[in-house]
């Protein structure tokens, strides 16, 4: 019975003290993480098929980060990167500006999260460009604090009540090709969604010469783990080139290798002008970086800063996670990735409310609708499975209006998602039954 005593318990406590503002859908109180696996105050065991919202990249307390973290924690705990140099900063700096590539070097900036990631990159093309205006996409989500909050555009209930938010920004429509809000088909409608930025936007309110940024996750992530089409990252890389403006891809939620690549637009051929990194880049201690080609990131000292951005324990955490993903957990993310997704396509052929499979490496979604062919949004489907995986032991979560999203560690298992698709496949039957 869930939740059992102890959780039930600690629950009414939160219910009393904790912000409302949380979105928490099924009682899980977590006590111990190991893996995969995760064990909640009362003893029982769940399947995490969340990390964390895509965060504990090399599952739960993987050793190896566990220790990096320990040594650095007898040695310095903080001394803020702000106004002193330490080691661990230094190079993780030095190997992410390698990571990101590109013929022209690049700098990076440390926060605590994505949306100081984000924050940091529109500062810095405002800073950069001197320019005022910035485009993003509908279902972009971008972080909560007021900048990054005005780039998102995910769902009203983030913004309401929160207006004036930060001016100049215009939001545009992503490849969202399942259901395209052209109502085109690709590759027939010759990417419209890309076309009508020159075509109409730029020729009727928006002057290009005034736009600072065009800010793009490479797999819409809170939206609904959106792939696009592969030319779209490359036909927007074409249309900022041409009128001067940065192409910024926040990765948050789809670098650090979770699809396979250790960037995703590394899966489009594309290198971006900067990049937001946050969530699995530290399996689990806090860090945001924006990484920016070198000579973009010119601000001058006193420009932008943050305490404890880059503290040594997420440095070393990053240094830890990073060397793990490159070794050997990149690659699990592209087979099992492929794996998981060849035998969701499978499931989906015995079940019409599938409507549609997609991601990238583990970086997968499922979409609930009524009927495939209706296409209509079946959100109360879709939490219903949820709850259901949830009482029989397996953790998920939805991402977009109507879909589930699996962005277990990249360290899964076959095995381990043969017990999750069990555990799905009988959720699902139960609550169309
Ligand atoms: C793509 C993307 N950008 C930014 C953020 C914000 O990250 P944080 O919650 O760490 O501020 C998220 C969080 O889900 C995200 O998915």
């Amino acid at each position: 019975m869930l939740p059992g005593p102890e959780a039930a318990r600690l629950i009414e406590i939160d219910k009393v003290y904790v912000s409302p503002s949380y979105t928490r859908i099924y009682p899980l109180v977590a006590e111990k993480g190991e893996g995969l696996w995760i064990y909640d105050v009362d003893g029982n065991l769940f399947l995490d098929f969340t990390a964390g919202i895509a965060v504990c990249s090399t599952g739960h307390c993987h050793p190896e980060v566990i220790a990096a973290i320990k040594k650095q924690a007898d040695n310095l705990l903080h001394m803020s990167g702000t106004d002193f140099y330490y080691t661990p900063q230094i190079i993780l700096a030095e190997k992410l500006a390698m990571l990101a590539g590109g013929k022209d070097g690049n700098r990076v900036f440390f926060g605590n999260s994505g949306a100081e990631a984000v924050e940091a990159a529109f500062k810095l093309a405002r800073w950069h460009t001197r320019r005022e205006l910035n485009l993003a996409f509908f279902g972009a989500f971008h972080g909560r604090t007021m900048g990054a909050l005005s780039l998102t555009a995910s769902k009203t209930i983030q913004k309401k009540y929160y207006n004036p938010l930060v001016p100049g920004i215009t939001h545009i429509h992503y490849p969202y090709c399942y259901r395209c809000p052209y109502n085109l088909s690709c590759p027939e409608c010759g990417l419209a969604c890309v076309r009508w930025i020159e075509d109409t936007l730029f020729r009727t309110t928006i002057p290009p010469e005034e736009v600072a940024a065009i800010f793009v996750e490479p797999i819409q992530g809170e939206g609904g783990y959106i792939v696009p089409p592969p030319e779209f990252h490359r036909e927007l890389k074409k249309i900022a080139e041409k009128y001067g403006i940065l192409l910024v891809a926040d990765e948050v939620q789809s670098g650090m290798g979770r699809t396979g690549k250790m960037f995703a637009m590394e899966h489009f051929g594309v290198t971006p002008d900067m990049t937001a990194l946050a969530k699995g880049i530290a399996s689990g201690m806090p860090l945001g970086a924006l990484v920016a080609r070198a000579d973009i990131m010119d601000w001058e000292a006193g420009s932008h800063a943050s305490t404890f951005g880059g503290n040594p324990l997420s440095c070393q955490a990053a240094l830890a996670t990073i060397k793990l993903i490159q070794e050997k957990l990149m690659d699990n993310a592209a087979l099992q990735g492929n794996y998981f997704k060849n035998s969701l396509l499978e499931l989906q052929k015995s079940h019409e409310c599938m409507g549609d499979v997609r991601g990238l490496g583990l970086m997968i979604a499922v979409e609930l609708v009524r009927d495939r062919n209706s296409k209509k949004p079946d959100k109360s489907l879709r939490d219903k499975i949820i709850q259901n995986s949830f009482k029989k032991g397996l953790l998920l979560l939805g991402c977009g209006e109507n879909s589930i999203r699996f962005c277990p560690a990249l360290s899964v298992s076959s095995e381990e998602i043969d017990t999750c698709l069990d555990i799905f496949e009988e959720a699902v039957k139960e609550a169309t039954r």
